[in-house]
């Protein structure tokens, strides 16, 4: 049996349909094309505060801070799918996706902790995560800062990091259209995440979208 496979695309960029978003709904486009279940989330346009590292988490798991963005978490964990993206700025991600990405610390102190959520490894493997990121520059390192707070957020969240979509020198380019091939990777890789999610439901590996949550044994920090 089958059932819907949730595709959860997060905009992390200030600039509406600029380079990063229009890669991200490549990714989309080919999630929707292959039959998945695509939702976008535009952090720019959400209100919300950063982490205020109080730890009433720590004792409590729970976030004291309420606004536009308390409901994404809980999106966050209905995904099969999470695409996750951010431009690099000043070597780094975003304001705005590191401001969602400190806010996952209330789930961090529920796994390691208070030790009331663990992932078991069946869970993470059916929940796949990609990163889609641009930059200006065509340095080749120029993705480097980035990619361990996004590990970290998988990890936290319980996706396994399954691939990047990543576009540098874009400046060269003149923006993501003048790209040769970053679109159409893009578009493919949407595709094959939700193929493979689909194999891996119809030969019974994995069952519809659920999420279990379980008392930890095994958990490891990020
Ligand atoms: C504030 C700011 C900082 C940036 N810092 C870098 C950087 O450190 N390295 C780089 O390669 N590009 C940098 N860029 C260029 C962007 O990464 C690039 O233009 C990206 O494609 C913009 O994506 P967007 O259209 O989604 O905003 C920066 C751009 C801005 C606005």
């Amino acid at each position: 049996m089958t059932g819907a496979i949730k595709v959860l695309g997060i905009s992390g960029s200030p600039r509406r349909h600029g380079n990063t978003e229009t890669l991200l709904d490549a990714v989309l486009d080919g999630a929707r094309e292959a039959g998945g279940e695509v939702e976008k989330i535009v952090l720019g346009s959400l209100d919300y505060a950063s982490c205020r590292g109080c730890n009433v988490c720590h004792r409590t798991g729970e976030c004291i801070i309420n606004d536009e963005l308390t409901p994404v978490y809980d999106t966050i964990a209905s995904a099969d799918v999470l695409v996750v993206t951010s431009p690099i700025y000043s070597m780094g991600i975003t304001a705005e996706l590191k401001g969602l990405i400190d806010r996952t610390q209330y789930i961090w102190a529920r796994k390691f902790i208070l030790k009331t959520l663990y992932f078991t490894n069946e869970h993470t493997r059916r929940h796949k995560g990609i990163f889609v990121s641009t930059a200006g520059l065509g340095w080749e390192n120029v993705f480097d800062a980035a990619f361990p707070a996004i590990t970290a957020f998988f990890n936290t969240t319980g996706f396994e990091y399954w691939d990047n979509v990543i576009a540098n020198d874009l400046d060269h380019y003149d923006g993501i259209r003048g790209h040769p091939t970053a679109l159409a990777e893009g578009r493919a890789k949407g595709r094959k995440v939700v193929d493979l999610l689909r194999k891996m439901q119809e030969s019974g590996e994995i069952e519809t979208s659920s999420r279990e949550e379980t008392t930890p044994e095994h958990a490891t920090d990020t």
